[in-house]
């Protein structure tokens, strides 16, 4: 109660946000939110709460919290995360400090295949515990519903030990968690050269493991100079049809693929799109295919370009935002400052950024049946912000202003009003 603004994000239409209804807060000013296990059940103005016949009979049973004229609006969905590592990568820091790129730094042996190493070595409990203490530290940043990648193991037995230890940790966490198979996200050292038969590994061997243990919701490729190439990403795409999985895919961060092919396996979402042909763009729009775009990769790897947000907004495509956590190219997990270099960088105005950080993420996890707004009838997930206007939000970069987040109805991170 006494919510100086409540960022409803409420659906104009179905589907998710595109060209200007994607700055369509939904704001409502002096607002209450009612909520009972764990979902919501009502929201309006503090006065209509107030005299409601129901709340007036059951204050004395309710938990109140009084947000004092804050910002509330719904928990962050971050759609892009790969939290299952041991540990961070200075040596690529100080590398790239030096001068060297991306590619240079995974040709020379560093990159994603430097933490391989340490997830197979790894007990399942060791992993659990630092992928629980990333969930813990989401939901310090307002994150309440997070995709969470395997992607380091890429053997059998450690991509299932990541994916096991994503869903012991989420079973701690009150947030809502959604898995990803990761296995083609680099060719791993044993199979350099045979990038092809390391596909068929992914393809006939683990992706059937993951599906029969119900250890994923999607399956993910990186697909990009240096990675996996198109055919290879249809092809998995392919199995995961075949195995009832739904898709999503690392595209256009380092050199453009060309967008028709993938697009008919109707990816839920194609993400990074720093590289991507203006001919895409029509039937990325045409599609339910979200862009998710991740500038703190953008930000940790010192590039000077960004994705032209506003091109794909013009377009028509939906967008989305999400940290891209990994140890590599963008250790945050605060979609805050997601927001704000989408703000900065790529001309996102504040609104755009939480409407992309939060309905649209849910659109691309394709979850917005019960996440990503504050309306009645989905689950009880709020960020409470220790700011009087939404717009400071991605304002203070750098700081951490979110001062509560509820997760399934259940409070998390310390309230100190
Ligand atoms: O999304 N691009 C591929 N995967 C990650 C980087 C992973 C890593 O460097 O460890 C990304 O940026
Ligand atoms: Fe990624």
């Amino acid at each position: 109660m006494n919510i100086g603004q409540l960022l409803t994000l409420r659906a104009a239409a179905h589907g998710p946000r595109r060209g200007a209804s994607l700055s369509d807060v939904g704001i409502i000013q002096d607002a209450a939110v009612l909520c009972v296990g764990g979902k919501i059940v009502s929201i309006g103005s503090m006065k209509d709460a107030l005299r409601d016949p129901w709340l007036r009979k059951n204050r004395k049973k309710v938990v109140e919290i009084d947000c004092r004229g804050r910002v509330i609006l719904p928990g962050f969905v971050d759609s892009h995360t790969h939290p299952v590592f041991t540990h961070p990568r200075l040596v690529d820091f100080e590398k790239r400090i030096s001068g060297a790129n991306y590619e240079e730094i995974a040709a020379a042996g560093g990159g994603i295949r430097s933490s391989i190493d340490g997830v197979r070595k790894a007990s399942k409990s060791a992993l659990t515990q630092k992928v629980f203490a990333a969930l813990a530290d989401l939901s310090r940043h307002g994150t309440t519903t997070v995709e969470a990648k395997s992607g380091y193991g890429l053997s059998l037995e450690s991509e299932l030990k990541s994916l096991e230890a994503i869903r012991a940790a989420a079973r701690e966490w009150p947030g809502t968690v959604v898995p990803t198979f990761l296995g083609a996200h680099a060719v791993p050292p044993e199979y350099r050269g045979r990038s092809q038969e390391y596909v068929d590994l992914v393809c006939n061997e683990m992706m059937p493991a993951v599906a029969k243990r119900k250890l994923a919701q999607f399956v993910d490729v990186f697909c990009d100079r240096g990675a996996f190439s198109a055919g290879e990403a249809a092809h998995i795409f392919a199995a995961a049809e075949k195995h009832k999985l739904a898709v999503r895919a690392h595209i256009g961060q380092i050199s453009e693929t060309r967008l028709g092919p993938l697009l008919q396996y109707q990816p839920a979402s194609l993400d990074h799109m720093d590289h991507v042909n203006d001919a895409d763009l029509p039937a990325l729009a045409q599609s339910d295919t979200v862009a998710t775009f991740v500038p703190g990769a953008n930000y940790f790897l010192g590039l000077a370009k960004y994705p032209n947000a506003r091109r794909f907004i013009e377009s028509g495509a939906a967008v989305a935002l999400a940290t891209d956590y990994n140890p590599g190219s963008s250790p945050t997990l605060s979609m805050p400052m997601a927001m704000s270099l989408a703000c900065t960088h790529m001309k996102m105005s504040p609104a755009e950024a939480i409407a992309a950080a939060t309905i649209n993420g849910a659109w691309a996890l394709r979850l917005a049946e019960s996440k990503g707004s504050v309306e009645a009838g989905k689950d009880a997930d709020l960020a409470v912000f220790d700011v009087s206007d939404y717009r400071e939000i991605p304002y203070w970069f750098g700081t951490n202003h979110c001062m509560l987040t509820i997760m399934n109805g259940v409070p998390g991170g310390p309230l100190s009003p």
